[in-house]
């Protein structure tokens, strides 16, 4: 089963071929650089670029796979969540091609995807799926032992999961294949919008987690002492407090002169993976899984695996860091879910607010 498939939620546009939900034959992602200047994501903008770029795309896509349209076995693309007007040219598009040719169009949810890049893997000499067992300080196997498994091994279901993006904070439990029952969310910012106004606090630019983890490389993470909010016995989370503290304590550094930006971004970045960590780790205790899973662009952050490692002892799942972030090799894996499960055409109706369920 060879899926064509579609991204467009956000600022990244993607077109991916993909077999059977697990093999990436081709993946492309433009990443629009119009937001840059304006510091963060305007809607309109966005979705103007993605109706610019779809077609040139889609081409590399099919080229890059080696396949024409009408050989594919049907036209994947997201639905929702996501900007509305971007989420409507992707699915429009998609659906336009699918009419085209008379294949089977169908709608996904952008975070079964996130979910779902847990099973894609690349052949090999690309990046892959990153596999660690517990007690492994690292993911990698030690050199001079056994290659990794080709292709990897898929996880094992039921498995809690955490989705964190620059829009979502969502504890999930996946009982079975398309089963999800959430058991928490983020009750204001998400926590990928929390790195990102952070960053801008602190100057570093955007999009800010991957700059923020960068310069707490070189900071103490124990050098301010900022708040974890507990929301006691509840697998919500709440990141409104934390930037609250830290806009306040960048104010009050400014005022005595410079900022240690690396010390700051350090703590933070310290602050919000051990939050992430100690729920998610909880939450894999308190119910009978087999695997942990992450998901969304944050999971591609080093310090998050590590905190969320060594408080489990199942195994720990994180796709590569380029299939966190929005892709649409993601939204092909879970397309083929939704049409095993389907057997059919999923009508397309998009929503900005499409809940996984
Ligand atoms: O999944 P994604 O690409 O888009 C959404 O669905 O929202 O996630 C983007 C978010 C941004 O907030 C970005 O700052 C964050 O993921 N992010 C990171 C890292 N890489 C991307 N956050 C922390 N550490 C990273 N290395
Ligand atoms: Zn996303």
């Amino acid at each position: 089963m060879r899926i064509l498939a579609i991204e467009t939620s956000c600022d990244e546009t993607g077109v991916a071929v993909v077999d059977d939900g697990r093999h990436i034959v081709s993946n492309i992602v433009a990443s629009q650089l119009a937001h840059q200047d304006t510091g963060g994501i305007v809607p309109e903008v966005a979705a103007r670029e993605h109706l610019r770029a779809l077609d040139g795309i889609t081409q590399r896509a099919l080229n890059e796979a080696g396949v024409e349209l009408r050989a594919v076995d049907a036209v994947a693309a997201t639905v929702g969540p996501g900007l509305v007007g971007c989420l409507l040219v992707g699915a429009n598009y998609g659906r336009g091609l699918a009419l085209g040719v008379g294949l089977p169009f169908i709608g996904v949810n952008h975070l079964e995807g996130h979910v779902y890049a847990n099973w894609l893997y690349e052949d090999l000499g690309g990046s892959r799926g990153v596999a660690s067992r517990p007690g492994a300080p690292t993911p990698e196997p030690p050199g001079g032992s056994a290659p990794p498994e080709y292709p990897p091994p898929e996880p094992d279901i039921p498995a809690v999961v955490l989705i964190v993006s620059g829009a979502h904070s969502d504890l999930v439990l996946m009982e079975g294949h398309r089963r999800f029952r959430p058991l928490g969310r983020t009750i204001d910012d998400a926590a990928g919008e929390a790195f990102d106004k952070v960053a801008r606090l602190l100057g570093l630019g955007f999009p800010g987690g991957p700059a923020i983890e960068r310069a707490a490389k070189d900071g103490d993470p124990a050098a301010f002492r900022l708040p974890r909010a507990a929301l006691a016995d509840r697998y919500d989370f709440s990141f409104s407090g934390l930037k609250t503290a830290v806009l306040r304590l960048v104010r009050a550094l400014e005022a005595k002169g410079e900022i240690p930006v690396a010390d700051v971004a350090a703590s933070f970045q310290k602050a919000i993976t051990e939050v992430l960590a100690e729920k998610t780790a909880r939450a894999a205790a308190e119910h009978a899984v087999e695997t942990v899973l992450l998901g969304g662009g944050v999971a591609a952050n080093l310090a998050l695996r590590a905190e969320i490692q060594k408080r489990i002892g199942h195994p720990l799942r994180v796709p590569p860091p380029r299939l966190c972030t929005d892709n649409g090799a993601m939204i092909g894996a879970a397309a083929f879910f939704v049409l095993r499960d389907r057997g059919t055409e999923v009508p397309v109706n998009v929503r900005s607010d499409m809940k996984l369920a």
